[in-house]
């Protein structure tokens, strides 16, 4: 079987015409960094997604460290996330100083376990070690088991912040995921390769007040502009006071106003997407291989196509990438185990700590799915992997 005469890539954004028209309107408006189309776009999304408030940012990345910040984490505390995630889901702990831990992966959803969870919390309460923070991660668009999750908050006294970067315009229970109904946060990732793109930037939904506007002054500096809640005496009119350390995350109206555009597709973005996977689901039928299961109330994003081998020899996971490569099919591994950096085992972190996670990772292999991608394109990746799974 030959190449296409192109590169597939694992993943890409779709943008239109009218996308364009309105970054370019955008463009030639007198506010270019954060201004009214921000605040457009984060009512926008708060209300297609049934959250009271929402703070739109320049990457998850930025979300994920104001949601901590906002949340109280400091040095001391202890934040629990999956090990088979983005590192910012990490990353994101040891910027507010605390301490950082995993809990493993159910191997067919690759969302965090609840059974896991719930034994590593018996531990950790009879330890006095409990995490302040706990941080699902809606893995390739399905939502984690939030309500279960949300009860064992209650039972253990931690909060939660979604990381919801690969999820929105997905349902739990038949409800937008980031209506944070079980979280104290939920946070999307607007990266190109997402389900809706601002370039980069990202979003954090709450029910919160006091959240909200915590994350609004540590977005941009944490300075306060409005005098009422000044902490001195205005001494003129050009008084702005920081009240604390924060950052500049703000988005750019220009990325505001492609989101604003993207945002009207996005329910037709998750459709799409549901029918190339359920494509997917039929052409590899009667292959040696999975996709990774949607969980039962879950309605997934569906943002990545994850198959898994069902091989323990590393490699052939190699072999198959390394073949799907040779002919211009852009797969990629989401994700290595966090724990597994360099700078994680540095921490402490072993090889064994989080096996499923281990075992997943040596077996994964995302395979190209975008809202663009055609019905010839999956064909010709299908039969490429047919090809070299029975080369074993
Ligand atoms: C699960 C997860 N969390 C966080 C992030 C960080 O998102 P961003 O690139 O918008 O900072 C990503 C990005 O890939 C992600 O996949």
């Amino acid at each position: 079987m030959k190449s296409l005469n192109k590169f597939i890539p694992y993943g890409k954004q779709s943008i239109s015409e009218e996308d364009i028209e309105n970054v370019i309107s955008a463009l030639k408006s007198p506010l270019i960094t954060q201004g009214p189309l921000c605040q457009e776009f984060e009512s926008k999304i708060s209300k297609k997604i049934g959250s009271q408030y929402g703070v739109a940012v320049n990457s998850a990345t930025s979300a994920l460290h104001i949601a901590c910040i906002a949340l109280g984490l400091k040095k001391g505390d202890i934040l629990w996330t999956s090990p088979i995630s983005f590192v910012a889901s990490a990353n994101c702990a040891l910027y507010c100083g605390a301490k950082i831990d995993f809990v493993d992966i159910d191997p067919n959803s690759g969302l965090m376990s609840i059974e896991k969870l719930k034994e590593k919390l018996s531990i950790a309460a009879l330890n006095n070690k409990l995490p302040k923070i706990i941080i699902p991660v809606h893995l390739t668009g399905s939502s984690c088991n939030m309500e279960e999750i949300f009860k064992l908050s209650k039972k253990y006294n931690f909060k939660i912040i979604e990381d919801a970067s690969h999820a929105i315009g997905g349902k739990y229970k038949a409800q937008y995921v980031g209506n944070c109904k079980y979280s104290s946060v939920c946070v999307f990732s607007f990266h190109p390769v997402k389900i809706i793109t601002t370039g980069e930037g990202g979003f954090a939904s709450t029910n919160d007040k006091i959240i909200f506007e915590k994350m609004v002054n540590l977005r941009s500096h944490g300075i306060i502009r409005n005098i009422k809640d000044f902490k001195y005496k205005s001494n003129g009119p050009w008084s702005y006071e920081q009240q604390e350390l924060g950052f500049n995350y703000r988005l750019t109206e220009l990325q505001a106003a492609l989101g604003i555009s993207q945002l009207k597709r996005l329910d037709n973005f998750v459709i799409k997407r549901n029918i190339l996977f359920e494509r997917y689901k039929k052409l590899i039928e009667d292959l040696p291989i999975k996709l990774l299961e949607i969980p039962n109330n879950v309605y997934s994003s569906v943002h990545l196509a994850v198959i898994r081998l069902d091989n323990k020899e590393k490699s052939f996971h190699k072999f198959i990438f390394e073949k799907m490569q040779s002919h211009n099919i852009g797969v990629q591994l989401h994700y290595q185990p966090i724990h597994l950096h360099p700078f994680y085992q540095n921490l402490n972190f072993k090889k064994n700590d989080f096996p499923n996670a281990e075992l997943y990772s040596q077996n994964a292999i995302s395979i190209p799915l975008y809202p663009d991608l055609t019905e010839e394109e999956q064909i010709f990746i299908v039969s490429i992997l047919s090809k070299y799974l029975q080369q074993r």
